[in-house]
């Protein structure tokens, strides 16, 4: 198949790129397009043979769910049959925004779509560009991120076309994304409402709008026998680069001394490392490949470099990656997730 690449601007969106994608879209069709965490791969969130056609794009385990997106509050009420109070506190607050939410499905949703559970995840994004397609498209679009299944989320277009290109009809192009990791999934099925994914919207953030909201306990550790997330997509090995990743934790000084021997030795029989690093440490190391994700006082952009981080790394020929380590607070809950998954768990603790 042939896919159109087609580049916008997120302050002067032409509605003719829009348009088209949209009556793709209807037709069954896939498009790839931005939103402010990462890129989506799109169909009609209402159709199976449409959405089937995600999983066979992104080689996806047919028991992970698929997110319906939306671009208005009054979308919502078809799709679901019980909105609870908390939900409407949530969404009140941070919709459109990164931030996803379970709630029992109505009838509309096809079992394709959910997985067969009886839940359906809906995000109302604020990228203008993914606002003004679900509009134009008339329907709910289900959205997973726009990679190859396992492989880092794109937050640049040139991912997408990596992954995507001949087998989607469309990839509408346009900036980084702002948030650079998914969106929060909450579950507002239980009370209290559960976090089963961390994500753009931080755990303090839910807890302001109810102290009793809590991460699902099971997602943060390695995953074992009885390892039975919540959310099915939380199991499989995810955010991975082609190379190993191994994450060093400890206070910064010993970090860096590990790393740099373990560099060495590597070097010693002719192997490349690829080193994630930050702009306080990058200037310390003295070999590797180093790639900064930013300053670790500015959280926000150390996810926005994550994935693209990641991805960089597998035309650079590295035998293993090894990764810096940050707190799990605020954002930095979400950047280890995802980093610890990249690393299948792989962690030295200094
Ligand atoms: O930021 C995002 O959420 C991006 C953009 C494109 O909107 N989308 C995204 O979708 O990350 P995906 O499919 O890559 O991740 C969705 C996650 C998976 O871990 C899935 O298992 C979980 O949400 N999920 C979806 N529906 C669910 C449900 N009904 N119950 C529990 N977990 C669900
Ligand atoms: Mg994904």
């Amino acid at each position: 198949m042939q896919t159109k690449v087609l580049y916008l601007n997120e302050n002067d969106i032409d509605q003719n790129v829009i348009n088209e994608a949209g009556e793709i879209l209807r037709k069954g069709g896939l498009v790839a397009f931005p939103t402010e965490t990462v890129y989506g791969l799109g169909a009609n969130a209402l159709s199976t043979s449409a959405v089937k056609r995600i999983f066979e794009a992104k080689g996806r385990p047919q028991d992970n769910p698929l997110i319906a997106h939306i671009s208005d509050f009054d979308e919502l009420e078809p799709l679901v049959s019980e909105i609870p109070e908390i939900a409407e506190k949530l969404m009140e607050k941070f919709w459109p925004g990164p931030m996803t939410i379970i709630f029992k499905k109505s009838a509309l949703i096809p079992a394709a779509t959910s997985a067969g559970l009886d839940t359906v995840g809906i995000r109302m994004p604020s990228n203008p560009i993914a606002k003004a397609l679900i509009k134009a498209a008339g329907v709910p679009i289900a959205a997973p991120s726009a990679n190859i299944s396992g492989r880092p989320s794109p937050t640049e277009t040139d991912s997408c076309i990596e992954d995507l290109s001949g087998k989607v009809e469309m990839i509408i192009g346009g900036e980084k994304c702002e948030v650079g990791v998914e969106s929060s999934v909450i579950d507002v099925t239980v009370d209290p409402p559960c976090i089963l994914r961390p994500g753009g919207i931080t755990l303090e953030m839910f807890r302001s709008v109810d102290d009793r909201i809590y991460i699902d306990p099971a997602i943060m550790r390695k995953p074992d026998a009885d390892f039975k997330p919540k959310a099915p997509g939380m199991k499989y090995r995810h955010y991975a680069p082609k190379a190993p990743v191994k994450i060093i934790q400890g206070p910064a000084e010993k970090v860096v001394a590990l790393i740099n021997d373990m560099v060495q030795n590597y070097m010693d029989e002719n192997k490349k490392v690829g080193i994630i690093a930050t702009d306080e440490t990058k200037d310390k190391y003295k070999g590797g490949i180093v790639v900064s994700l930013g300053r670790r006082a500015d959280m926000d952009s150390i996810a926005r470099n994550l994935f693209v981080t990641l991805r960089s790394f597998d035309d650079k020929d590295v035998s293993l990656i090894l990764s810096e380590s940050f707190e799990e607070k605020g954002k930095g809950i979400a950047i280890m997730n995802r980093l610890k998954k990249a690393a299948g768990f792989d962690i030295i603790k200094l």
